[in-house]
């Protein structure tokens, strides 16, 4: 298997990003959004996965406080099952946590059951529930957190 790298990204990264978000996503974050997460917004994390030069993966947070809200996590739909996603998920909490975070929440589709994988088994749990918080199909969205000791 090719080794993986996961690193920083910056604004160059975010051509790459987008690619990813429109493999993995119906409703992508636009070239634009994603430009600004990573060129201005001074509470936002993206890290990225390559493998041979080639993005796999990638992952967003804000910190805010103690807490750090996940953007998005996404790996590409050639890659998924090699547990990419759970890499990406454990260097950020490392990042995170050693920088005070001590609380981790995210929203996800009660439908995404590989997400919702994911997350319970990086310790997230549900504790609440946004109706009809998807406007592209006014699906709810699950909320989980993960609290550190
Ligand atoms: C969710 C996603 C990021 C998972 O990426 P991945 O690299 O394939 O996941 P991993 O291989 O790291 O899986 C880690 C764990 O997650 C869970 N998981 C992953 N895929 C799963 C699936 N299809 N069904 C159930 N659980 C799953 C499992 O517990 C797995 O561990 P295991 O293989 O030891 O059982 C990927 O499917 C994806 O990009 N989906 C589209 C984008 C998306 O929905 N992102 C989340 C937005 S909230």
């Amino acid at each position: 298997m090719a080794d993986l790298i996961i690193r920083k990204a910056g604004e160059e990264d975010a051509t790459a990003i987008w690619e990813l978000e429109k493999a993995c996503f119906e409703d992508p974050w636009s070239l634009d959004s994603i430009s600004f997460e990573l060129r201005e917004n001074p509470h936002a994390l993206y890290l990225l996965a390559t493998e041979e030069d080639e993005a796999v993966g990638y992952m967003g947070i804000w910190c805010l406080l103690d807490e750090g809200q996940v953007t998005n996590v996404a790996v590409h739909p050639a890659h998924r099952g090699k547990h990419i996603a759970q890499r990406i998920l454990e260097d950020m909490i490392r990042i995170t946590t050693s920088g005070g975070i001590k609380h981790h929440t995210l929203e996800v589709r009660p439908s995404n059951a590989a997400a919702i994988g994911l997350y319970e088994k990086m310790g997230f749990k549900t504790e609440g529930r946004r109706k009809k918080y998807y406007q592209n199909n006014g699906e709810d969205a699950l909320i989980m957190w993960r609290h550190e000791e």
